[in-house]
């Protein structure tokens, strides 16, 4: 039966990398693979066609897709917008609408980009760790939040740090599992010392933990695990851990893998459904200059493949392939260093269709 594919390119590089992604997509669907694709909107680009970054829609297409590739939403020209309606809230709105709790975030050091990374080759060189964050609860969707002006006539802002012990253990199972058809290691990372929320999860983790016998379970403060990332990353094979403290942690591992633009991600349901999009934000910065790197999005359509498509070879493939460019020395700007050849956005795109 054919397959439906959201297709959210976004702002900023979004739209650019996207189309590499699509062009691996329309590869596989030339050798076979029944899918549709079906485009729409979010973030700021469906902000200024509708009035808000998560139309109605967006919704009811992704609601019946079997999987969404996003691209990434913000950008300069939103800034001041009310945060109610800016493009990360189409971000969060379309998580949270279709469930979207577990976000997996792979870190793999590609060999022959150990050089790429700020950290020395040895420190990093193997790496293969996965970070499993908590998606739609947390503070980042904690009720009450906003900001108030006191008696004084002074403002204050404030968010909630909430999490329920049923929000724990489905993401902790998710992360269990996963370590299980890893190397049977699993850190929790909270602040169990500071947050009674995370004092929880460190708990419910642990309770857990009495069915998963053959995982070894940890616990790590996170301003610990931030260090430890840094110091000495081949210690972890899967770390769970909250909405924000994950948002934060995995914009710290995708630089040991030499570059944020090399990182894809998976949001899923319960049910396996999922939405793929890479983990680097809309960079207005480089937007249009064909020179952002699509490997991320590539990368994120080979997880598509493996999650929600259950079409592992084609997944396996496509790594293959990415690596396979690697070896033919081709870099986008950011992980471009001498000796090698630098590629725009689209050549890299045609690259891994060709060493497909
Ligand atoms: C991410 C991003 C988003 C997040 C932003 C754009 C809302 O940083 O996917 O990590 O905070 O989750
Ligand atoms: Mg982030």
């Amino acid at each position: 039966m054919t397959k439906k594919i959201v297709v959210l390119p976004g702002d900023g590089i979004g739209p650019e990398i996207v189309a590499e992604a699509v062009k691996v997509l329309a590869a596989f669907q030339q050798q076979g693979l029944e899918i549709e694709l079906e485009y729409g909107l979010i973030g700021g680009a469906a902000y200024d066609e509708t009035g808000t970054p998560f139309p109605d829609d967006t919704r009811v297409m992704s609601a019946s897709a079997d999987a969404i590739l996003l691209g990434a939403v913000g950008g300069y020209k939103w800034e001041s917008l009310d945060i109610s309606v800016r493009p990360e809230k189409g971000l969060l709105a379309i998580r949270s609408a279709l469930n979207l709790f577990a976000n997996l975030r792979p870190a793999i050091l590609y060999p022959q980009l150990a050089e790429a990374s700020t950290l020395k080759p040895e420190v990093v060189a193997g790496l293969d760790l996965m970070i499993v964050r908590e998606l739609t609860g947390g503070i980042y969707f904690g009720q009450p939040r906003g900001v108030r002006t006191l008696d004084n006539g002074e403002k204050e802002g404030f968010n909630t740090l909430v999490y329920r012990e049923s929000e724990i253990n489905r993401i902790g199972k998710v992360a269990f599992d996963i370590a299980q058809k890893r190397q049977g290691r699993l850190c929790s990372v909270d602040k169990a010392n500071v947050l009674e929320s995370t004092e929880l999860w460190r708990d419910t983790m642990t309770a857990l933990s009495a069915d998963y016998a053959d995982i070894e379970l940890s616990h790590m403060y996170v301003d610990n695990a931030a260090m430890q990332l840094v110091r000495a990353p081949k210690q972890f094979d899967v770390m769970v851990t909250t909405n924000m403290f994950g948002d934060i942690l995995s914009d710290c591992a995708s630089m040991l893998t030499g570059s944020i633009g090399m990182l894809p991600s998976a949001s899923l349901d319960e049910n396996g459904k999922g939405m793929y999009e890479p983990i680097h934000g809309s960079a207005p910065d480089i937007a249009g200059q064909n020179s952002a790197n699509p490997l991320a999005t590539i990368l994120s359509v080979a997880m598509m493949l493996r999650y929600s498509l259950d079409e592992s070879a084609m997944a396996d493939r496509i790594e293959q392939a990415v690596s396979k460019v690697l070896d033919q020395k081709l870099r986008t700007a950011d992980i471009y260093s001498d000796g090698m050849t630098r590629v725009s956005t689209s050549e890299m795109g045609d690259a891994v269709v060709a060493a497909l």
